[in-house]
């Protein structure tokens, strides 16, 4: 399978790490093997339509920074040049999220598809801001976008619901998708103020780069729209939305909640509207999980209310969903 890699950060290099680790096994199990014809990150790439070598390429990018040191010639060509000129069969999108124009990742995720790639995304911004016209597109083009990676990381929740519940009809859900929040409400809880519970949760990396992402829900608004869109078939996009963050949750709140047995959350919930914003959730709902955790609890017309709880982010786990997407294209592709 020819793969296309734009990204090369953490979740980029740990799918890499993943597959060298288990190239043997791909093979035998499941008549897998990757080869990666050409990875891109912010200040170039490396390119070779035989297959550039897994370890080496990590080895590279720790040592120059960038991919592009990886020949003698150092490679210009960026995402795009790479999928208009390379043969290849899918397109790994693992670029940063933004949520103002997608990009880069939107215009990788409909170069790839109209050159008739498969593509599994991780980036969520692409999907938060046009999810049913590039479901459209790839449908017009025969082509799969997948995209496990998106909501829970390696946390199964996209395929629990669409799989494991197919028949049922889902009518309602409420979770917990953003872990770093509820990381630093976790603490608000043990007496921390909002300003030091931000700073512990900084100081351990788990805050984005931009942190209103974080703060202001645009995270959790981005996995709200993806399953809403996936699992309810609704064709909505970020602005449909109403999105409140955690700035404004107080001491006083948590300590008022902890009165009511319950702690404040933030909840991502689609039950008529789609709202994200603090709520208090009693602590003996198994929705309520604390530290980096995130939980979703589906309610279904004769199953009732199941909640799935896991690790929302990571690069191994979220690199292990990109490797459940790959199998799947792979296990589709053998069927035609
Ligand atoms: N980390 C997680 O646990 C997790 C979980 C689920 C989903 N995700 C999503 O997965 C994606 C990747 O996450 P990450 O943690 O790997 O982020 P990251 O470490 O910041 O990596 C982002 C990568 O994108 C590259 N990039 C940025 N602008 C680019 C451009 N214009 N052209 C080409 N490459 C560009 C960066 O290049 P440089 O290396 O040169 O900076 C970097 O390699 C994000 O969309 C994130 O929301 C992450």
């Amino acid at each position: 399978m020819r793969i296309v890699l734009c990204g090369f950060g953490v979740v980029g290099q740990s799918l890499v790490k993943l597959f060298d680790s288990r190239s043997e096994d791909l093979y035998v199990k499941y008549g897998l093997k990757p080869r990666i014809v050409g990875v891109v990150d912010s200040k170039g790439s490396a390119v070779d339509p035989s297959g550039l070598e897994f370890n080496k390429l990590v080895e590279v990018k720790k040592k120059f920074g960038t991919v592009k040191n990886y020949a003698n010639t150092k490679n210009a060509m960026s995402g795009i040049d790479i999928l208009k000129n390379i043969e290849a069969d899918v397109l790994i999108e693992t670029t940063a999220s933004n949520y103002k124009d997608a990009e880069p990742g939107m215009t990788h995720i409909t170069t790839a598809m109209k050159k008739g790639l498969h593509v599994i995304s991780v980036n969520k911004g692409p999907l938060a801001l046009a999810f049913p016209s590039l479901m459209e597109l790839a449908t017009y083009n025969q082509v799969m976008l997948k995209f496990s990676g998106t909501v829970g990381g390696g946390t199964p929740i996209l395929d629990y619901a669409k799989n494991s519940l197919s028949g049922e009809r889902i009518t309602a859900f409420s979770g917990i998708l953003n872990g770093t929040t509820n990381y630093i409400l976790s603490n608000m809880s043990t007496g921390l103020s909002f300003d030091e519970a931000l700073k512990d949760a900084k100081d351990r990396g788990y805050v984005e780069a931009d942190e209103s992402l974080d703060l202001d829900g645009l995270d959790a608004a981005a996995k709200l729209v993806i399953l809403a869109n996936w699992i309810m078939g609704m064709k909505v996009t970020m602005p449909d939305i109403n999105c409140t963050g955690i700035r404004k949750v107080s001491t006083e709140d948590i300590k008022k909640a902890a009165k009511n047995n319950c702690s404040v959350k933030l909840i991502a919930s689609c039950n008529k509207e789609l709202v994200v914003g603090p709520k208090e959730v009693s602590n003996d709902d198994p929705l309520c999980v604390n530290g980096t955790l995130n939980a979703i609890a589906f309610t279904s017309e004769h199953s009732g209310t199941q909640t799935i709880i896991g690790r929302g982010a990571g690069g191994m786990e979220t690199a292990s969903s990109i490797l459940r997407d790959l199998l799947d294209i792979r296990q589709e592709i053998a069927k035609t």
